[in-house]
């Protein structure tokens, strides 16, 4: 790999370093959960790539001459204007945030009763569709279930069983389709166009709209340059384009691929359809040359957009995750393969055997982390994914013990890094001590963020 990072860094910002006794008092304050940890208790932060990224001093720039005018401001025609550019949708929306933008669409296009299909839904994405009283329905591809396999596009949508629902008894149920790039609840792993073109091609044929989820649509536009047959050689951007002109619209998170502290976007084709969302957008988020977002978060993303689609930089983003996924190997830790970009998806449920589903190893792994390093991560396995009964006892796994390791956009350099495959090294040289935890108190709904834990010895 010859790769290295186009910047450098300008201004920095100090991490808190603390002792072990100190992350022991702070874990056990926080209920045993890494959202309930103050940030100053964290060393390194990978709990999420979202809203992390460093801004570049061509960000800043623009931010600190961002017009705040409350309707037809210069911001929001640049931020129009580079997400014309990208997504050739006559309709763009700026929302405050992915979910936002998703809540909006999904009031304009679903209804009680009916089904959103999905390669996998995000967690706030399942919790907007079920808000409504539809029914969120992950298809993942079945290349998927084996997380040790290096096919390339584990993300995909499973195209038989989205045939079936779309021709078989619940058919008239399928409000839309939603294909998620990279598919984040579903390691990390990328779409392929073949997929997604495919998929276009049943919705189309069954009158279903439908859209993407395109949070990460650069890094799953690079994974389709290396790994996609007839894309080498061909542009991220061109690649992108071509996504955006295989479905119907977009709703996209701008924290994570446009490298903005805030902001999200809908694009839309279809005309009706955007004068509800924008009716929409203007009761509940904002006037729809803001829509919740600050002027100076406009113009961010307005840069950032094409930051992130500049080959030298995906390019470097993804050697550091696959170097890191490397060093995770050499240190005794199986990762979901092949490694994508925007996160590591760690298999604690192999690396913990002697810690059932229901005393949570993902769980366990990640709270070793942070113990032992100071690392902030979370855990993608049975205690966000399983179904409990009233006392809070696993009843059903789910399929894997996970744990994400997020990487923030242009933020932490090859030695953070390597101190994270140091401390994952560690744990993995003794895990048998490493204990397993049990729920003290959980919410009914999204329960991960505010549930409370307790170590079992
Ligand atoms: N869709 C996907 C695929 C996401 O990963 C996220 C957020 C959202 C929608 C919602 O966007 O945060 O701007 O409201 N993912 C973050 C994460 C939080 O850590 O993976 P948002």
């Amino acid at each position: 790999m010859r790769s290295f990072p186009p910047y450098r860094a300008q201004v920095v910002a100090e991490i808190p370093v603390t002792t072990r006794a100190e992350r022991e008092r702070a874990l056990a304050a926080a209920g045993y959960n890494a959202f309930n940890l103050p940030a100053r208790m964290v060393t390194i932060d990978l709990l999420t790539d979202s809203g992390t990224g460093a801004v570049s001093t061509a960000q800043e720039a623009a931010a600190a001459a961002a017009d705040r005018s409350y309707a037809g401001s210069d911001s929001f025609f640049r931020f129009r204007e580079a997400l014309s550019e990208l997504t050739h949708y006559p309709h763009i929306l700026p929302v405050h945030q992915g979910r936002a933008a998703e809540r909006v669409l999904f009031t304009s296009v679903l209804r009680a009763g009916q089904i959103s299909v999905s390669n996998t839904h995000f967690d706030t994405t399942r919790a907007n569709v079920e808000l409504l009283g539809a029914e969120a329905r992950d298809l993942p591809c079945a290349e998927f279930g084996d997380l040790d396999s290096l096919e390339p596009f584990k993300g995909n949508i499973n195209l038989d069983r989205l045939e079936q629902l779309l021709t078989g008894p619940e058919a008239d149920r399928v409000g839309m389709v939603l294909v998620t790039i990279t598919n984040n609840g579903g390691g990390g792993q990328p779409v392929s166009m073949a997929n997604l073109a495919a998929a276009s091609r049943l919705a189309r044929a069954h009158g279903v709209p439908i859209f993407l989820d395109a949070a990460r649509f650069a890094e799953n536009a690079w994974l389709v340059v290396q790994r996609e047959e007839g894309y080498a050689g061909k542009t991220p951007r061109a690649v992108a384009e071509e996504a955006f002109g295989l479905v119907d619209g977009a709703v996209a998170s701008l924290k994570k691929d446009g490298i903005s502290p805030m902001g999200a976007f809908i694009g839309l084709t279809d005309p009706e359809l955007a004068q509800r969302c924008e009716t929409n957008l203007i009761a509940t988020e904002g006037f729809r040359t803001y829509g919740g977002l600050g002027a100076h978060d406009l113009d961010r993303v307005a840069k950032g957009l094409h930051e992130v689609l500049d080959p030298h930089y995906l390019e470097a983003r993804a050697d550091e995750a696959a170097r890191l996924a490397q060093a995770a190997n050499d240190a005794g830790v199986d990762i979901v393969q092949p490694p994508g970009i925007h996160a590591l998806y760690l298999n604690a449920g192999r690396l913990l055997p002697h810690l059932p589903a229901s005393r949570f190893p993902g769980h366990s792994l990640a709270c070793e982390l942070y113990l032992e390093g100071g690392i902030r991560c979370v855990e993608l396995g049975s205690l966000y994914l399983g179904t409990l009964d009233e006392n809070n006892e696993l009843v059903t796994p789910a399929p894997f013990e996970l744990v994400r390791i997020a990487l923030p956009r242009r933020v932490y350099s090859q030695g953070h890094y390597e101190y994270v495959a140091e401390v994952l090294g560690d744990i993995a040289k003794n895990p048998d001590r490493v204990p397993g935890y049990r729920i003290v108190d959980a919410p009914k709904i999204l329960r991960h963020f505010n549930l409370r834990m307790a170590p079992v010895s």
